[in-house]
């Protein structure tokens, strides 16, 4: 045992959730991921380039395929558990896993969740982004805004040796001080080494509950903030859109960080 084995036992003995070592990532994997996740960057800054109206979500969908292959990376999602496309688009009142068609035209007032997941080299990395289309409404615009306010308070109130519940506890106090929800069956994820690994990460989980964040531990924040309710359906035809039950807005920020001895880095910015 060495001198991190014996304060993981110990924090285990006092009954909390620590990493198995192989969740954290040695200096050479976080070179690797995070040159995966320099690209995945790319990818997104390339269809922010490109976004228009009148442009269909399939489009989308060749800008990421293309430009991730012509620079030695992969789409991670082609053909994950049977997901046909390389990147997941979702419109509106579709809260994630939306799937990127030729008859989904984007129109003024949408908005529109990219989900760019990489693999190069070997490595993964995941992020999203929401993409606004032309004049969108003021409830539209509001829910945008307070999700990225949701994500980066997320992100401030991790640190290493807190817990993940630090995260989830800024951030559904924000979504629900703004009469918004969490979606709380779906949620975040290790990643790295494979697309998902451990732990799950919730957004609904309390302060000081959860896993502790050990440096070299890597995962995502990606709250969904619903405007309404937080309940969901997943489509029956395509086995993958998930949309929100009373069909309200939804929308999602999802950023891949790393935990290090002195903060918190955010791979993917
Ligand atoms: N980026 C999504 C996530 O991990 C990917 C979902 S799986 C897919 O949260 F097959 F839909 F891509
Ligand atoms: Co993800």
């Amino acid at each position: 045992m060495d001198r991190l084995d014996i304060k993981l036992w110990s924090l285990a003995a006092r009954g909390h959730i620590v990493p198995e070592r192989s969740l954290l990532k040695t200096p050479k994997q976080i070179a690797a991921i995070k040159k995966s996740a320099a690209l995945n960057t790319a990818v997104l800054d390339h269809v922010e380039a490109h976004i228009h109206a009148g442009m269909s979500t399939e489009e989308i969908d060749r800008l990421v395929y293309d430009f991730t292959t012509s620079h030695g990376g992969i789409p991670a999602p082609l053909n994950y558990q049977g997901f046909p496309k390389s990147v997941c688009t979702s419109l509106n009142n579709v809260i994630c896993h939306g799937i990127p068609s030729e008859t989904e035209i984007l129109q003024d007032g949408d908005i529109l969740n990219v989900d760019v997941s990489t693999i190069l080299n070997g490595y993964y990395s995941d992020a999203s982004r929401m993409f606004t289309i032309g004049k969108i409404s003021p409830r539209a615009a509001k829910l945008v805004r307070v999700t990225k306010e949701c994500v980066e308070r997320g992100l401030h109130a991790a640190k290493p040796w807190g817990h993940l519940g630090d995260i989830a506890y800024a951030i559904n106090t924000h979504a629900r001080r703004n009469g918004y929800s969490v979606v709380e069956d779906i949620g975040g994820h290790g990643i790295g080494l494979e697309f998902h690994e451990a732990p799950f990460v919730s957004y609904v989980t309390q302060k000081g509950t959860e896993m502790v964040l050990v440096p070299g531990m890597m995962f995502t924040i990606e709250p969904m903030i619903n405007e309404s309710s937080p309940d969901f359906f997943i489509d029956e035809d395509d086995g993958w859109t998930v949309y929100t039950e009373d069909n309200g807005l939804s929308a999602q920020i999802e950023y891949m960080v790393l935990v290090t001895g002195s903060g918190i880095e955010v791979l993917t910015k």
